[in-house]
């Protein structure tokens, strides 16, 4: 990696070489996706001992679980002998067996068999899977293969009290609701584009616009680590927003959430998976559209769709890849943008080592 090659100023738009640079999708496999926290999923989704997921942080295949004893683990997905491939889906099951010579582990990852070896073969202790850093904040579980990160109480301290306030330990997470689509954006393009609300009248005037004004969206506190956003939404309370880079932005309401979780595919792809959920009986219900959106499709016998203003975002964020063959000098960032500038300064801080400026807050209205 050069210096240049990642080189910017994050007060104003990324150039274009970081939608299509191989260069600084390499940097960024190393200082983010192999050295930061990822999110990964909702903890409903390993809710009972022996639950089984296949995940992937960045280019690497992840094993979450939870173990006999009730905690959640994250192991290398990658047999120790060959290297296959270990779970394809989600399974329910004490052991993981491999399903190319049968190697057994444990859920520790201990190897606790090879068929047709003798003792003297294989080297169990030396034959475990590895296992990675897993954490839950209020039931978004983040999955780090970097050993020394920091702890993501510390990372996300600044929207905690926020998204606290807003009943996020209330939230009933349907992970079976969660949804995967392929857009073909490099994903920085997607997570920007889910962070700021600056595009709602231009880009959802029909969708969002009506409910949730662009001139009603205001800048709540954050920093490179992690931002709270907001807006008025009409006839209910008003909206939070957490964008938690690299890849997670969560929008709350007093009834309910929604959210998008971002992975990168190449540079030119990304896979964006949507979820939510609402706030447990007993807790409000007076929520707006996002939570009318939630119960809506929860409740319909068609089953599950994707919120109406999510096309939009892709088709934007699609276009903004097919101009991203050529360059321009990038505009300054406005005021309504400052989430934006905070992902700026995170990249900046994880491609190349500038420590972030301190938490900014603003008075909301
Ligand atoms: S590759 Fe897994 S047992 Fe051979
Ligand atoms: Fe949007």
């Amino acid at each position: 990696m050069t210096a240049s090659a990642v080189t910017f100023d994050p007060e104003h738009a990324l150039p274009n070489a970081f939608y299509r640079d191989p260069v600084v999708h390499a940097a960024e496999m190393t200082g983010i996706w192999h050295g930061d926290w990822a999110f990964v999923t909702t903890e409903d989704a390993v809710a009972a001992p022996g639950d089984q997921l296949p995940v992937i942080v960045g280019d690497q295949p992840v094993l979450l679980l939870r173990n006999q004893e009730g905690e959640l683990r994250a192991l290398s997905n990658l047999c120790a002998h060959r290297g296959t491939l270990l779970l394809e889906r989600p399974a329910k099951a004490k052991r993981i067996q491999c399903p190319y010579h049968a190697w057994t582990y444990n859920d520790s990852g201990r190897l606790l068999a090879a068929p047709f070896t003798s003792k003297d073969d294989v080297d169990k202790a030396e034959h475990c899977l590895p296992e990675y850093l897993v954490e839950s904040w209020h039931g978004l579980v983040f999955v780090s293969l970097n050993p020394d990160v920091e702890p993501l109480a510390e990372r996300f301290a600044a929207v905690e009290p926020h998204a606290v306030a807003y009943g996020i330990d209330r939230m009933d997470h349907w992970s079976d609701q969660q949804e995967t689509q392929v857009w073909d954006c490099n994903w920085k393009l997607a997570i920007i584009n889910a962070m700021e609300s600056y595009h709602l009248f231009q880009v959802h005037p029909k969708t969002l616009e009506p409910y949730s004004p662009t001139r009603d969206a205001y800048y709540v506190a954050g920093s490179a680590r992690a931002t709270a956003t907001g807006g008025r939404v009409e006839g209910a309370d008003d909206y939070l927003l957490i964008s938690l880079p690299p890849n997670f932005v969560g929008a709350f309401n007093s009834g309910g959430f929604f959210w998008q979780a971002v992975h990168p595919m190449g540079t030119h792809r990304c896979a964006v998976r949507t979820g939510g959920g609402y706030v447990s009986p007993g807790g409000s219900r007076t929520g707006g559209r996002l939570s009318r959106w939630i119960r809506r499709t929860a409740s319909s016998a068609a089953g599950y769709s994707l919120p109406d203003f999510l096309p939009e975002d892709k088709a934007i964020c699609e276009r903004g890849q097919r101009g991203a063959t050529g360059d321009f000098s990038p505009g300054r960032l406005v005021p309504a943008e400052r989430v934006v500038a905070d992902f700026g300064h995170y990249l900046n801080w994880r491609l190349n080592g500038v420590e972030p400026p301190t938490v900014h807050r603003e008075a909301s209205p």
